[in-house]
């Protein structure tokens, strides 16, 4: 049985005040024996205050990223065991933002995602094709090439250490959402892909569902088979918003 997980992505976003304040109201609304994982991935500055406000409590705490090395002449990058020291526990990595602004490839992506695991954090690995690559019919073969860069290169094996995000890009802070049937279709695919390769690892793995989620569509789409939870943007920056999601998973 797979234990659903919601994950607010809050970008760059908040205040020092701002952020505390979410976190905290975030506390309070959650429920002590909720039946899902929950977790926020802050902007890196603000990781050293939301690590000591989530300390003992049910909310984890997650990064928007992670650097493809462990230390060195990498500037601007922020690593898995400087992460872990403040107890994150979640990474994202080949976030639709990342790889369209910052041009970050599946190699990188791959790369990154492999150094999470390695310094103890799980990667949420974002896969998605945008509109053009729909509308060509290329989601499938999008999707497959994105995940085939890991798997080609640390195994299907590494995925029981990690949560995979279907976001489809153009769904992400437009207000499209996918409908339940077209995430769901996605879904199915990714999990039957690495089905062939390994059925328990297939059936254990955490798909989130990313892209315009909102209390309103939360509980169709994450009543599908294969939508174990969501990845939330701009839902997630607000207690009540994110909190209806949480319920709703
Ligand atoms: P959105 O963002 O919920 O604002 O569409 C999702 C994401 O980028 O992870």
């Amino acid at each position: 049985m797979r234990r659903p997980l919601v994950i607010g992505n809050w970008k760059m976003h908040g205040t020092r005040k701002s952020n505390l304040d979410l976190i905290a109201q975030i506390q309070v609304g959650l429920n002590s024996n909720q039946n899902c994982d929950v977790a926020v991935c802050v902007p890196f500055v603000a990781i050293p205050e939301a690590s000591t406000a989530v300390a003992n409590s049910s909310l984890g705490l997650g990064s928007q990223n992670i650097a493809n090395a462990e230390q060195g002449a990498y500037t601007g990058e922020v690593s898995a065991s400087m992460l872990a020291e403040y107890q994150c526990k979640y990474a994202l990595v080949g976030h639709s933002e990342r790889r369209q602004i910052y041009l970050e490839n599946d190699e990188l992506v791959a790369s990154r995602y492999d150094f999470a695991i390695k310094g103890g954090l799980i990667p949420v690995l974002c896969i998605g094709e945008t509109d053009d690559e729909r509308e060509q019919g290329k989601t499938f073969d999008v999707v497959e090439k994105q995940l085939s860069a890991v798997i080609e290169h640390y195994g299907v094996e590494s995925l029981s250490k990690a949560v995979l995000a279907y976001e489809p890009v153009w769904a992400i802070g437009t207000g499209k959402t996918a409908t339940p049937e077209q995430a769901q279709e996605v879904h199915a695919f990714i999990r039957q892909l690495i089905a062939k390769q390994n059925a328990a690892i297939a059936e254990n793995l955490i798909i989130l569902y990313g892209g315009s989620v909102k209390p309103d569509n939360a509980k169709e789409l994450f009543g599908q088979a294969d939508i174990d939870g969501g990845l939330i943007g701009g839902a997630s920056l607000q207690a009540d918003s994110f909190l209806a999601i949480v319920n709703a998973a």
